[in-house]
């Protein structure tokens, strides 16, 4: 009979195991979304800022897409492999603003994933109109190339 000890050790392991082989889910790169839209992020700071730009693939509006700048935050990725972020962009080519919130994930094939909800703000002309001004959704984005291609 496996004594106790070997018996608890081996759960402890079990338990541990998934915790300490969580690969890092890091944001700066190339990614791509459902719709078809493409962002890039830059370096992210020791304070977790970030900066970068977007390329819508669909617009609210009838005006020409422009690759518009973002700007966001994401947790300390020291703490946490798959942390939280947020993200604003600030679309060039319109008056709208989109804010992006999500968490950075590593799926079971070790691929990186980003979950995110997002509220695109049109500008609208009279307050009688606030009520549809906001538009609600999510996008998930992959990788479009490798951190080190
Ligand atoms: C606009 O239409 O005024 C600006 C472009 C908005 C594009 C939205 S933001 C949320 C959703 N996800 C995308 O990748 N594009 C759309």
């Amino acid at each position: 009979m496996v004594p106790t000890t070997s018996l608890l050790l081996l759960l402890g392991l079990a338990l541990l195991a998934p915790g300490l082989s969580a690969e890092k889910c890091v944001l700066t790169g190339l990614w791509i979304n459902d719709l078809g839209s493409n962002m890039t992020i830059g370096a992210v700071n020791n304070n977790g800022e970030f900066t970068g730009t977007y390329h819508t693939a669909v617009t609210a509006t009838t005006k020409e897409i422009k690759i518009s700048p973002l700007r966001g935050n994401q947790h300390s990725s020291n703490q946490k492999s798959q942390p939280t972020f947020g993200f604003t962009v600030k679309w060039s080519f319109s008056d709208s603003t989109t804010v992006f919130t999500g968490q950075c994930f590593v799926d079971e094939h070790g691929k990186e994933i980003l979950k995110t909800m997002w509220l695109l703000r049109s500008h609208v002309n009279s307050i009688d109109d606030d009520w549809k001004a906001t538009r609600v959704g999510i996008n998930t984005f992959t990788r479009l190339r490798k951190r080190w291609e």
